[in-house]
């Protein structure tokens, strides 16, 4: 059998990473960790006790007296919060619009990644997020810089969100994704970026299974 990779996929909001990764994990038989749900869990957190979301002191003390789980079923990763199921909690647009100021915190970016290592350590793992390739793995044997124009994105979130039964319009969801991918972009704790070593993909015009092919493909490279 050969052995395990580790698989990064970062890219800025809505790209199709989630999407994507978990069609990969599924075929290659690896686990899938969707890192952002964890930043959309300590923001639930924060938003529900009311701390100074602008404060890294604040921020980094929430998260060190909270529990975050992430469980694969069935339906996808779960996500839970000290215990409690919050998959669908932390996809409202109340949370979708704090966490990039949640994420940009430097005490909350440690904990968050040293988290992640240890969940990905020794195995194989298709990770997605901000600043897997160039943080939290840098020795991923495989990254993936996965992006689409705004309009797309914002097209993809818009039929996504209406399966959900959130119908916040194209033009606001727009908005919000260019005003994220600035903030995460801007940051100055690990801002998103592509690895200098990582494939760009451009998922505009690519079918979900064309963008998942098109990655297995470089996996089966790597897997040699
Ligand atoms: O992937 P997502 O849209 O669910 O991520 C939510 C936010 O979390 C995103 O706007 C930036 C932040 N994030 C991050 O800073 N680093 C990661 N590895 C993953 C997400």
């Amino acid at each position: 059998m050969t052995k395990p990779i580790q698989i990064a996929i970062d890219g800025p909001a809505a790209a199709g990473k989630s999407t994507i990764a978990k069609i990969v994990a599924e075929k290659l038989g690896y686990i899938y960790i969707d890192t952002g749900a964890m930043y959309r869990a300590i923001t639930l957190k924060a938003l529900t006790e009311g701390i100074n979301m602008a404060s890294n002191e604040e921020a980094g003390q929430l998260l060190a007296k909270t529990e975050i789980d992430l469980q694969p079923s069935e339906n996808g990763q779960l996500v839970f919060l000290d215990k409690k199921d919050v998959t669908e909690a932390i996809r409202s647009q109340h949370v979708t619009k704090a966490v990039s100021e949640m994420a940009a915190h430097e005490l909350v970016r440690l904990r968050m990644v040293e988290l992640q290592q240890q969940l990905a350590e020794g195995r194989g793992v298709v990770m997605d997020g901000r600043d897997i390739g160039t943080d939290v793995l840098p020795d991923a044997a495989l990254k993936v810089f996965m992006s689409a124009s705004v309009e797309e994105r914002a097209r993809r979130r818009f039929e996504e969100n209406k399966k959900r039964n959130i119908l916040t319009p194209l033009e606001e969801l727009q908005a919000e994704i260019a005003k994220r991918d600035k903030m995460d972009s801007e940051r100055i704790v690990s801002p998103l970026r592509q690895a200098d070593d990582a494939i760009y993909l451009d998922t505009t015009d690519l079918t979900i299974d064309q963008a998942a092919q098109n990655i297995l493909k470089l996996a089966e490279e790597r897997l040699l």
